[in-house]
């Protein structure tokens, strides 16, 4: 009799994004003569930088001639991209990530999802409240926690991030082996100082933990004293894996490249508490499962390198963060309080409301799609996130509309 991994039962309610698409259509089906603004899910809009554009054709064209075509690559990801990552992300902000110590992949999200496997069942695992759902989701899977109730699964220590911190958690007060973080944050737009991720190194170090640091917004970062990775805070290198993506960076949801960067220097433990190099298990779970990124999308990736690709990169992320300033203003000046949008492309607003009311009342009045924060956590009751990532046409007319409804 084949049988159901029953971890999948566990999971509470569909995932947040397919919740808010039903909504969405079952309004738009009752209402076809309004149209909807979506400033819901994180999915940029602008086209891809001509930079990429040039070298994505160039590599197609080089598939198209038996001579310079390519089939499957190194499944780690060629050396051109992981050189450049190597030069631009990491020496030239002082870090030191090799090379080889940089896995290209199709997607943090399947990085982030993927990552938990290489780890002990029983590990205890930390994850902000509010974040990014898809770590607790893929550790409900994996039949690392126990049962929701009222929304919280059990072991899981939920870091929580508030008005009262400054949406940073503390840390947890009783020990905890794997710990996500996610700075710029989704959904709050919040950052990390560096001796805030200094905390958490320091606190990994002691207690032989492991960060998992997902930084896909690293390239909206506009306060130069900000980390953009934690390879910045000395002995990270022994303690985090760090996530980035060309998602967000560059316009790539549609092309799909990210990587994942694991040092050589990170260890963990196995039961007897014989050490293990991450590097070497990461490196087998990944060519093993994965075949590799196309080659045409890692050309057009490695292009954000070029000096070309580098001011249209810059370009693109200060488009969409001049949406976030539009967007934060016009809810300031309903009265709202916000955080974010000045270093991350997400605005995340206190209604004192319940989120998903809130949903509705901005879908059903205005037309205008928001997420509703409870489906981030428990912390994110009371908030909704406006995301950045639109036109600015369509970024003018929700606020437009927002103001007129709301005031
Ligand atoms: C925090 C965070 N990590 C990862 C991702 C997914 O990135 P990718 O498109 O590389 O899978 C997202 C997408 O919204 C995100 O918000």
């Amino acid at each position: 009799m084949i049988r159901i991994n029953e971890n999948f039962s566990k999971l509470v309610a569909s995932y947040l994004f397919v919740d808010i698409a039903r909504r969405v259509t079952a309004f738009q089906q009752a209402h076809p003569e309004m149209s909807v603004i979506r400033l819901g899910i994180g999915d940029v809009t602008e086209p891809l930088p001509p930079a990429c554009i040039e070298a994505f054709h160039n590599a197609v064209d080089e598939m198209a001639q038996r001579d310079t075509f390519r089939g499957y690559g190194p499944e780690q990801g060629y050396a051109f991209l992981r050189e450049a990552i190597a030069k631009h992300d990491y020496a030239a902000r002082g870090c030191k990530v090799e090379p080889d110590e940089i896995f290209i992949s199709d997607g943090s999200k399947c990085d982030s999802g993927n990552v938990q496997e290489i780890f002990a069942t029983d590990v205890s695992i930390a994850i902000p409240d509010p974040v990014y759902p898809v770590y607790v989701d893929t550790n409900v899977m994996a039949g690392r926690t126990g049962v929701a109730t009222e929304g919280r699964y059990a072991n899981v220590t939920y870091l929580e991030s508030t008005a009262a911190n400054g949406y940073v958690p503390a840390l947890p007060a009783q020990p905890v082996d794997l710990i996500y973080l996610c700075f710029p944050n989704n959904p709050t737009g919040a950052t990390a100082t560096k001796e805030q991720l200094r905390t958490w190194v320091d606190y990994a170090r002691e207690h032989r933990a492991l960060i998992l640091f997902d930084a896909a917004y690293e390239a909206f970062i506009r306060d130069p004293e900000l980390p953009r990775s934690i390879y910045e805070i000395e002995g990270a290198r022994e303690v985090a894996i760090e996530f980035r993506s060309f998602s967000k960076t560059a316009g790539f949801t549609g092309t799909r490249c990210a990587w994942a960067v694991v040092p050589k220097s990170l260890k963990a433990f196995d039961s007897q508490g014989g050490e293990h190099p991450v590097h070497a298990m990461w490196n087998r779970r990944h060519s093993t499962k994965f075949n590799g990124v196309s080659y045409p999308v890692q050309r057009a990736a490695a292009a954000v390198y070029t000096a070309a690709g580098q001011k249209q990169v810059r370009g693109l992320t200060d488009f969409y963060l001049e949406n976030a300033r539009l967007i934060r203003g016009a809810m300031e000046n309903l009265g709202l309080t916000c955080v974010g949008g000045d270093n991350a492309p997400y605005i995340w607003i206190h209604t004192g409301r319940d989120s998903w009311e809130y949903f509705d009342l901005l879908l059903t009045k205005a037309g205008v799609v928001c997420t509703p924060g409870a489906g981030f956590g428990r912390c994110g009751e009371g908030y909704i996130r406006l995301s950045a990532f639109n036109s600015r046409s369509k970024v003018e007319e929700a606020m437009d509309r927002l103001q007129s409804v709301l005031r």
